[in-house]
């Protein structure tokens, strides 16, 4: 009885989260960009480029561009090299749709 509650308490408790990763096409693997580009793509700090709101197949083009070495950035590589192009297409829709969302003059 105690072990299905506490199964029957982890499946609620996970449930906000399924719901909330569900939001955006690909924002669950977004997530690990947001560090230095923003929540929305639209940066976090100053340095940082911001990569939301542009066309999603121009997002791709650059992921690939570092993925295939034809652009380096080391920070940029070691998350997308672990990454197939299912990924890169999930995460570029991400951004091109949440950016614009966040004002970002406070950055500029
Ligand atoms: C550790 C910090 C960091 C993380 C994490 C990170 N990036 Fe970047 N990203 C950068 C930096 C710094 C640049 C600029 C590098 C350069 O000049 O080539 C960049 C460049 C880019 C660009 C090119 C922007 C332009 O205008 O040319 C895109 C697109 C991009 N990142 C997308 C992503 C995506 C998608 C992820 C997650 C899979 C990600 N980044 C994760 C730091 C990061």
């Amino acid at each position: 009885m105690k072990h299905t509650l506490s199964l029957l308490l982890a499946a609620l408790l996970a449930l906000p989260l399924a719901v909330r990763a569900d939001q955006l096409p690909g924002e669950a693997k977004a997530f690990k960009c947001t560090g230095c580009h923003g929540p929305a793509g639209m940066k976090s700090a100053p340095g940082q480029p911001a990569i939301g709101g542009r066309p999603a197949e121009d997002l791709v083009a650059i992921l690939l561009d570092y993925q295939r070495l034809r652009r380096i950035n080391p920070a940029m590589q070691a998350l997308l090299l672990g990454m197939d192009d299912a990924d890169l297409e999930d995460v570029a829709e991400f951004f091109s749709l949440a950016g614009g969302a966040v004002d970002t003059a406070y950055l500029r």
